[in-house]
């Protein structure tokens, strides 16, 4: 995790860009070309993933992002690697020198993210975990579960030969 104090000129140009391809990817189709609109980005995607259209990946930070192989991520995610460091909350606050914390988010291989599903900063999904529609995913999920709800929890493991 680091934490980032203020914004440079480099940083603004760069989530400029990143925004414009984040607009873009939320609207191309089919796979292949989203994919490669979030690689551009900075997003590290491994083969045979599925990231449908309206799916958002971190706009300010995508390389914080780490999607493993087979990864399925399915309409309205939104995957986030920055919030707020709340440690210096003091109002009254101007946002432009409120400090984030960045930390990345790693999606490993075979896993499912279910609709609208939020992934916060700092969160392992583990290889082949199934996460429920609608979920707000806040701790790691181990691998070969199913885990819904927000915030998130395992409901059940599955027994897998591997
Ligand atoms: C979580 C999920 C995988 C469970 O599927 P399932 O095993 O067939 O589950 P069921 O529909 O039999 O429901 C089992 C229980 O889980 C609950 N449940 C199901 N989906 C849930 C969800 N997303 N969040 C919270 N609870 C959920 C049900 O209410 C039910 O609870 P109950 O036993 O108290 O009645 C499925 O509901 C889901 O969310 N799939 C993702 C759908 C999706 O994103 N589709 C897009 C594909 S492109």
């Amino acid at each position: 995790m680091s934490i980032v104090e203020q914004r440079t000129l480099k940083s603004i140009v760069k989530s400029i860009w990143t925004h414009a391809l984040s607009d873009l990817a939320m609207f191309t189709f089919p796979y292949p070309v989203t994919n490669a609109v979030h690689r551009l980005r900075g997003v590290k995607i491994g083969k045979h993933c599925h990231i449908s259209r309206g799916v958002l990946l971190d706009d300010h930070n995508p390389e914080l992002i780490e999607i493993g192989n087979g990864v399925y991520i399915t309409y309205g995610v939104k995957i986030i690697c920055h919030k707020r460091d709340m440690s210096y909350y003091d109002p009254p606050m101007d946002g432009k020198s409120w400090p984030f914390k960045e930390s990345k988010v790693v999606l490993e291989d075979d896993c499912h993210i279910g609709i609208s599903t939020i992934i916060m900063p700092g969160v392992t999904i583990g290889k082949g975990a199934i996460v429920g529609a609608g979920s707000l995913v806040t701790h790691d999920i181990p691998p070969y579960c199913l885990a819904v709800g927000s915030p998130a929890k395992v409901v059940k493991q599955f027994t897998v030969n591997v």
